[in-house]
């Protein structure tokens, strides 16, 4: 892959930057910004470089037309404090304010253009499509830099077409990100332990049969947790459960210990009677939830226990949190997951976060982000990377080298 070093002088020359800046807002309020302050060295350098800088990004999944909640006009004011200096935003994709705002760009200066998702051709099925929609970017940049990580795993005309159309090369970000999760997933020193959360097993089939192969230790947490506790018999009351996956869960227990993969199960589990923050609760052992009433967290036994199976690792991947870490209430286990990650770091193990909800719990529970190996931007995008997928994103900028 080339990077921006190869790409020559950029003086003077319009670069057009593919970022992520899909991030979590609260109306007009971005509740987490680390995807913005991660991509700041790329826009730095080519900045510092006197480069013209042309961000394209997507904001959440508009239907191909424009809507005002879906604006980046927040991504551009914070990128602007961040940067110091003036974003500009184009009020379309590529249209007539789009050529204008390149045009009027300086050496050094940079502008952002509208959620690229308002127009349908980015993320059409129909090759045609995006390539004109490629093209039409193309026409607004001398090259190109990849540096969206969370979004290459998308075959979209501004992150995959766009590369086949300029001269290209992967940005800071992705260089980072494919380096640190190519430790885990390459050759990881051992033990190699894997903490999977969040909501839905159906979104991790993938990347958790292959990890049967790969790691040592699987613990599940999150919302995911009660498929697995159906799947060895346990009623799990009102909590979470994805009836049609218990049969592959079944197979992915049986396949554990045939291969010898620890699967951790938590062994007790915060219960309330109602998703809510303010909700009664309960700690109850993970085989008795009582009927009509709803897992929200892992219990404190079970931090203590993936504490300990955290803590002599070498290699430690989290994805997803561990319980509903947004409520106060039930933030205990993605906490202790978190600390236990801190703790096995300064013993000398590797950790990674990924996925967008743990990487936000860690900053929004007041984690030192130094205290962690690499934390990814990449939500999809780092999951499919330890499933060994091909990401169209990046298989087009080996293509092009
Ligand atoms: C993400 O949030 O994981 C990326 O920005 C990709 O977003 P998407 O799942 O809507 O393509």
């Amino acid at each position: 892959m080339k990077t921006i070093e190869d790409l020559g002088d950029l003086r003077g020359k319009r670069v057009l930057v593919r970022s992520d800046f899909n991030v979590p807002l609260d109306g007009s309020t971005i509740t987490d910004d680390g995807r913005v302050r991660a991509a700041l060295p790329t826009l730095k350098a080519l900045l510092d470089a006197g480069a013209r800088v042309v961000v394209t990004a997507h904001l959440g999944r508009p239907k191909g037309a424009p809507e005002a909640k879906y604006s980046l006009a927040p991504v551009a004011a914070r990128l602007g404090e961040l940067l110091g200096q003036p974003v500009a935003l184009a009020q379309d994709t590529v249209g007539e304010s789009a050529k204008a705002t390149v045009a009027a760009l300086g050496d050094g200066e940079i502008a952002l253009l509208e959620n690229i998702r308002f127009d349908p051709r980015e993320t059409s099925k129909v090759d045609a499509e995006r390539e004109e929609l490629a093209s039409e970017l193309a026409a607004l940049a001398d090259v190109y830099v990849s540096d969206g990580f969370g979004v290459v795993h998308r075959k979209q005309a501004s992150v995959y077409d766009v590369a086949r159309k300029l001269p290209s090369a992967v940005g800071a970000l992705v260089l980072k990100e494919v380096a640190s999760l190519r430790k885990a997933t390459d050759d990881p020193e051992r033990p190699y332990v894997v903490v999977l959360g969040g909501s839905k097993v159906s979104d991790k089939l993938g990347v958790i049969a292959n990890l049967l192969t790969k790691a040592d230790r699987l613990l599940i947490g999150g919302g995911m947790v009660f498929t697995f506790l159906a799947a060895k018999g346990y009623s799990v009351g009102s909590s979470l459960l994805e009836e049609d996956q218990i049969e592959t869960v079944k197979g992915y227990l049986a396949e554990a210990e045939q291969r010898g993969v620890e699967i951790v199960l938590p062994t007790d589990i915060v219960v309330a009677d109602a998703f809510a923050a303010d909700s009664p609760h309960d700690v109850v052992p993970a085989d008795a939830i009582p009927d009509g009433r709803i897992g929200l967290d892992i219990g404190p036994d079970s931090c203590e226990l993936f504490r300990s199976k955290i803590l002599d690792a070498k290699t430690v991947v989290w994805n997803g949190p561990a319980g509903v870490f947004e409520f106060e209430a039930f933030s205990n286990g993605t906490r202790a997951v978190a600390q236990a990650l801190v703790d096995a770091g300064a013993n000398g193990a590797f950790t990674i976060v990924g996925g967008g909800d743990s990487a936000a719990a860690v900053r929004l529970l007041g984690f030192d982000e130094a205290g962690f190996g690499h934390i990814s931007t990449g939500g999809g995008a780092s999951l499919e990377f330890l499933e060994g997928k091909s990401l169209p994103g990046i298989a087009v900028l080996e293509e092009e080298a």
